[in-house]
């Protein structure tokens, strides 16, 4: 049977990369196979592209081309990664898909490119696939922005391309979220984000343990 494919997404500092961590734990210990993906980078091909996309100067590159760049990261993970793992029975959850896309070059931007511009790459890329689920975690800009500043004083490599783009960026793709999962209810959930690690995953555990009947 094949599996489901849960996609994690939101405003920087969100916590969807711990929440992640901490759903695949508690799915593989009720005995599922996960695999963990993210968002651009999942692949070793990714990780080149991430590297451009998310460092680096905040105006080296406009939406278009980050479009064609995040497109061009999700065709490699849906072909070498995320397609062959749900085939081989695996559920997989994704650090980040589709949606951060509009929401960051589409709305974070303020418009700047045609939405069905966006849906034409997402159909080249991914054609009629759509996640079983996606988790969106919203906080305010503000707070988020800290914790992913507080998170990068001990990266290498620092990964602030986007941090660096001014507060209305970051508004604006709060908002895209939102009315992202305001138009697809069945598939979007919005979880408020700012609360314990723990809270937070008991809710997320419990919201997909009952959808999924696992
Ligand atoms: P991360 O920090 O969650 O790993 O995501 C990397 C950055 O890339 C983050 O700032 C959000 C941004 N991003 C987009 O702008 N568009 C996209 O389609 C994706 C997947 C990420």
């Amino acid at each position: 049977m094949r599996g489901r494919f849960i996609t994690f997404e939101g405003g920087e500092g969100c916590g969807k990369s711990t929440q992640l961590r901490l759903l695949a734990e508690s799915l593989q210990n009720k005995g599922l196979e996960i695999v963990t993906t993210k968002e651009p980078g999942g692949t070793p091909t990714g990780q080149e592209l991430r590297r451009i996309l998310v460092t680096g100067d905040k105006n080296k590159l406009d939406p278009v081309a980050e479009a064609l760049l995040y497109y061009a990261d999700r065709r490699i993970n849906m072909t070498q990664k995320v397609w062959p793992a749900l085939d081989g029975g695996n559920w997989v959850l994704s650090d980040r898909f589709a949606d951060s896309t509009v929401a960051y070059q589409y709305y974070g931007y303020n418009r700047q490119l045609a939405q069905e511009d966006l849906d034409r790459l997402y159909h080249l890329a991914v054609g009629d696939f759509r996640p079983d689920l996606t988790l969106i975690l919203d906080i305010e800009p503000e707070k988020g922005l800290a914790r992913s500043y507080h998170k990068a004083q001990s990266m290498e490599v620092k990964e602030l391309r986007f941090e660096k783009k001014n507060l209305e960026f970051h508004k604006n793709l709060r908002n895209g979220f939102l009315k992202i999962a305001a138009a697809e209810p069945e598939r979007c959930v919005v979880l408020n984000a700012d609360k314990s690690i723990e809270a937070l995953h008991r809710e997320i555990l419990n919201l997909v343990t009952k959808r999924f009947e696992v």
